[in-house]
């Protein structure tokens, strides 16, 4: 692809230019200068590497206004390659051409900043070393995810991001005028897909997802990427396998692609190996209470949601990711069926990823019996007449289907080990935040 004469700086670090003249373009990343040579550190999206300028290489003038360039700038250059150990990478360019394509005006980011101002200045912190990593690492995680789906033969289908339905509750959903009607923004694709596998039966999609969480958390976003699947004639226990194989992909993927990443970030890479390697347990909502009771001395009343910090005690006690079935069906979702079993729970599953990362898949199979799901919603103040048409999926060759969605940034984040899902995604939105 457009072949061209600039080296990149990765084809230096792996050694693939010594000794050679090349001509490399990027940003300026570090510089200082002491009388009659300029240290600077270039970057590109492949790596940095230490450049010298030395008076007397190039010309006088050149010399000068390399010795006044701010911080990323971005230049182009021609210089010679030669291996110096003390270098970071090894490597180092010993410059005879400077060409100054912009000179930078005084960079705002500065070591030790706070959180906020860096979020201010997001435009800006994305060229960041870490969040450059973080980005790679997610390019990763979402190829590895088509490629997951089209490798397993699933299509991808697309539904409407404007959507006149709840599919996860009221309280979350973000209202948009639509000319003299209102309609949401999409909370999942999972209705819409629900009535694609008539079509297609194994289908899956990406796209953005749209909650008004209200409260602010380490894991919640407001606009977040959800990778969903859907799949007729599959059971629970179907899917739960899918979503562990799904996982195990995407970490090998990783892995593959983006140990670098992983280093530059200091992230555990063989504990992630071990875990793309293990298989995950299964344990039930109500053996999940019993752990959190026998293990941690803690009482949870049975038919209560998990929280964060339940979630983590009960991670305490296993090394990869677990997938969690039979929650309370009262506080599920209209769409998941009891099981027969154990009416009492539904056919539902949570998978829950180690330290901490909390919930990164949530899924069901459907119910199938609309006088159920009708009750569901009339209980909950729905207005039962807008789901007319998904009722319909049930009347018109009607089979057992089940689904689930995967946060990206909730995998992003656990991935790469960083503290806070906002850096998991570009420019996050949040509760008390939707600019840059
Ligand atoms: O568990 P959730 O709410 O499931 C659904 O929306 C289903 N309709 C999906 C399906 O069956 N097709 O969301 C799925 C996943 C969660 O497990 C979590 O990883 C992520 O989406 N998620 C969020 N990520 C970031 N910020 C938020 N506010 C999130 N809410 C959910
Ligand atoms: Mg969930």
């Amino acid at each position: 692809m457009g072949k061209d004469s600039w080296t990149k700086i990765c084809e230096i670090l792996d050694g693939k230019k010594t000794n050679e003249v090349i001509n490399l373009r990027g940003w300026i990343y570090r510089t200082r200068s002491s009388g009659n040579i300029v240290f600077t550190i270039i970057r590109d999206a492949t790596g940095i590497i230490q450049a010298t300028i030395k008076r007397g290489n190039l010309p006088d003038e050149e010399f000068e206004n390399s010795k006044k360039i701010l911080i990323e700038s971005s230049i182009e250059l021609e210089g010679e390659v030669i291996e110096d150990k003390r270098a970071p990478g090894g490597y180092e360019i010993k410059v005879t051409n400077v060409n100054i394509v912009n000179s930078a005006d005084v960079f705002p980011i500065t070591e030790d900043q706070s959180t906020e101002f860096l979020l201010d200045q997001r435009h800006l912190w994305i060229r960041s070393q870490k969040l450059s990593s973080i980005l790679k690492v997610r390019s990763t995680i979402v190829g590895a995810i088509h490629e997951f789906f089209r490798k397993n033969g699933f299509y991808e289908f697309d539904a409407p991001v404007l959507q006149p339905n709840q599919c996860e509750g009221g309280s979350t959903l973000f209202e948009v005028k639509y000319y003299d009607e209102k309609t949401y923004l999409s909370q999942s694709w999972q209705l819409y897909a629900e009535a694609g596998i008539f079509s297609l039966e194994k289908i899956y999609n990406m796209g953005p997802t749209f909650r008004a969480e209200k409260s602010k958390t380490s894991r919640h976003l407001s606009e977040f990427w959800m990778a969903e699947m859907e799949v007729a004639w599959m059971d629970l226990h179907d899917i739960t396998e899918i979503a562990k194989e799904e996982i195990k992909y995407i970490l090998k993927k990783v892995l593959k692609d983006n140990k670098k990443d992983l280093e530059i970030l200091g992230q555990d890479i063989k504990k992630l190996e071990e875990i793309s390697n293990s298989g995950f347990p299964t344990i039930t909502y109500t053996e999940a209470l019993k752990i959190l009771k026998e293990k941690e001395d803690m009482d949870v009343k049975w038919g209560k949601d998990l929280r964060t910090i339940e979630e983590e005690k009960i991670m305490k006690h296993f090394k990869t990711p677990i997938v969690v079935t039979n929650y309370p069906i009262e506080i599920m979702a209209f769409y998941k069926p009891p099981d027969p079993n154990d009416p009492k729970t539904a056919l539902c599953f949570d998978m829950i990823a180690p330290d901490g990362y909390g919930e990164i898949v949530g899924g069901s199979q459907r119910s199938t019996d609309i006088d159920y799901m009708k009750k569901r919603l009339k209980d909950m103040g729905e207005s039962v007449n807008n789901y007319n048409w998904y009722f319909d999926l049930r009347r018109y060759g009607s089979v057992p289907h089940s689904g689930y969605g995967l946060g990206v940034e909730r995998v992003v984040a656990w991935i790469c080990g960083i503290d806070n899902i906002k850096d998991a995604i570009p420019f996050p939105r949040t509760i008390t935040r939707f600019k840059p």
